[in-house]
């Protein structure tokens, strides 16, 4: 998801990236790893194992693509003085702070999935390689399944939609992660990053504004996580301080409602 929309900001640039994924490519190859970066000024690091429940009972295969490979991209970045930019995750976090994350918050990861990206971060600032990494949240977008999408489609198949309320954080365009993660390496900065859109709110909001922006006959009800046992804990609280990120690229970042409501219209029209 992430990827195809850093693809398309980079083309709309001027610039064509070589795009690399599962099969021909697998991060987990050290050869396809060599290969890459022998060929890249700055790498890219959108591959990820993604699925957060998944995890849980496959952590081998998680901790491999998450963890030891980033480790590994570092140590051959570093070796042929290759900047690497790596996306991780507000699932570093447990959630149970009070207040939004800041990047020397420590983390403390609830699952598999957000201990695998928490290793992969550390594996690749101790790889010695020039970096950047940038923490995003609840993204959203073109090319993959994700928490608007799926609720769109639940909301259009039945009446009411019980949706999780005491989850909150920043619903966060990939267009717009994108075009930050380009910015942020057009900077020339190194380092811990925290990315999302501006504001916050809890899940069943963003799903009631989604449906109501979409025009979806579907009422929302909000409940609590517990309602919904996963096999992996999700964070309470993954609002992030994005002060940082803010002073650096010195623009406002766009609202939760702006971004998503551009999206939502974005899909209308594409059904049209
Ligand atoms: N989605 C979110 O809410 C969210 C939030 C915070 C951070 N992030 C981070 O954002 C980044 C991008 O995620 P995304 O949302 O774009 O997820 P995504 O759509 O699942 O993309 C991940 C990509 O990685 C590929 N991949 C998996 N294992 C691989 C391997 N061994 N070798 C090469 N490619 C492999 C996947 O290929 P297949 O599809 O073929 O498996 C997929 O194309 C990840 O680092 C993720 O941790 C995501």
């Amino acid at each position: 998801m992430l990827g195809s929309a850093l693809g398309a900001a980079l083309r709309a640039k001027g610039v064509e990236p070589v795009v690399l994924d599962l099969p021909e490519f697998d991060l987990c190859r050290e050869s396809d790893l060599a290969d890459a970066v022998r060929i890249s000024c700055v790498v890219i690091n959108c591959a990820a194992y993604t699925n957060v429940d998944g995890a849980e009972s496959e952590p081998e295969l998680a901790l491999a693509v998450n963890a030891h490979a980033v480790g590994v991209l570092g140590r051959l970045a570093a070796a042929q003085r290759v900047k690497v930019l790596h996306v991780s995750t507000d699932f570093v976090f447990d959630g149970m702070g009070e207040g939004p994350y800041s990047e020397t918050d420590e983390p403390r990861p609830l699952s598999v999935y957000g201990a695998g990206k928490l290793a992969g971060e550390r594996f690749l600032a101790a790889s010695g390689c020039e970096h950047l990494m940038v923490r995003l949240q609840w993204t959203y977008g073109a090319g993959g399944a994700n928490f608007i999408t799926k609720c769109v489609t639940r909301g259009r198949e039945s009446r009411e939609l019980r949706v999780v309320s005491d989850q909150v954080g920043s619903p966060t365009w990939t267009r717009d992660a994108a075009a930050a993660l380009i910015d942020l390496l057009g900077t020339g900065q190194a380092g811990l990053f925290h990315y999302a859109a501006r504001g916050y709110a809890g899940r069943s909001e963003v799903a009631a504004f989604a449906l109501g922006r979409l025009g979806v006959d579907c009422r929302v009800i909000p409940c609590p996580t517990d309602e919904f046992p996963t096999p992996a804990r999700r964070p309470l609280n993954s609002r992030f301080n994005c002060d940082k990120v803010d002073e650096v690229l010195g623009r406002p970042r766009p609202t939760w409602q702006d971004s998503l409501s551009e999206f939502l219209d974005s899909m209308r029209e594409g059904a049209d």
